[in-house]
């Protein structure tokens, strides 16, 4: 196994500034850090084992060192394209998942990257705000690449890029080609193109949908992400972030999140 160095990284991807800790808290607070004091837009940090490593509502989110590819870029985009980062970073994972030829990559709204129904890769994207203005974004992504969770609490729910390809994958491969590809999806944050490749492969419309306690079909998928849902007394609810359960209607049992 290839251990991760700042070296290293730095070499393959030489047009961006890279930040390599073996061991950190998080690489999302480094890279707010980073942010603030000055890192040129697209900027990253990447740890090899993150000791308080951060997930959506408030969980934690840990790899053993060695077995994922965490990292944190800065990013700078117009505060009402704030939203799509996100999506960007789900469909940069996404595509590069099937650039490896894996077969059957999906998005879990809002951005949670599956395998055949199994979380492969976490996104928590978060804004920087100084007063009323948004200094930037964090996009943080966590990917598991070797994470073993067999026997694990989450054996049915979570899977490791080389555990579906069988074949050894390189972290370093992978983080170029994602930086590669947000870079270039930075500067068409607003397009429709995003947005198509996005709900593409979000696979929620019109299915039927919990999120926190609003229940029934969703209709729409607003430009910045958010869930128009309609519910069973005919009322149509609004919903962004949250936790999503798919109720799979046929067998009668609800799906749940994933885990990283
Ligand atoms: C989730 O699935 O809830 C999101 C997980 C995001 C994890 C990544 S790992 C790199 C970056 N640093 C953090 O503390 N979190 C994100």
């Amino acid at each position: 196994m290839m251990t991760l160095s700042e070296g290293l990284i730095q070499q393959r991807i030489d047009e961006v500034r890279v930040r390599y800790y073996p061991q950190v808290e998080s690489t999302n607070d480094l890279a707010k850090e980073w942010l603030l004091t000055g890192a040129t837009t697209g900027a990253i940090v990447v740890a090899d084992e993150q000791v308080k490593g951060r997930g959506r509502m408030g969980r934690s989110w840990y790899a053993p060192p060695g077995t994922a590819l965490m990292f944190s870029m800065v990013m700078r985009p117009p505060v009402d394209h704030a939203s799509r980062i996100t999506m960007l970073g789900a469909v940069a994972v996404a595509q590069m998942l099937e650039h490896l030829g894996i077969h059957k990559v999906g998005l879990k709204w809002p951005n949670d990257i599956q395998i055949d129904g199994k979380k492969v890769c976490g996104i928590l994207a978060e804004a920087v705000w100084h007063d009323k203005d948004m200094v930037g974004v964090i996009l943080g992504i966590g990917l598991n690449v070797r994470v073993n969770f067999n026997g694990t609490p989450f054996e049915q729910t979570a899977t490791s890029i080389e555990t579906i390809t069988g074949r050894h994958i390189d972290r370093v491969d992978l983080l170029a080609d994602l930086v590669a590809r947000l870079h270039e999806g930075m500067d068409e944050l607003g397009s429709e193109k995003l947005f198509t490749e996005w709900t593409s492969r979000l696979q929620v419309l019109h299915k039927t949908v919990t999120v926190a306690d609003v229940h029934g079909v969703v209709e729409e998928i607003e430009p910045d992400g958010a869930l128009i849902i309609r519910t069973s007394d005919g009322a149509k609810k609004e919903v962004r972030g949250g936790e999503l359960n798919y109720e799979v209607e046929d067998v009668g049992k609800r799906g749940t999140e994933g885990a990283g």
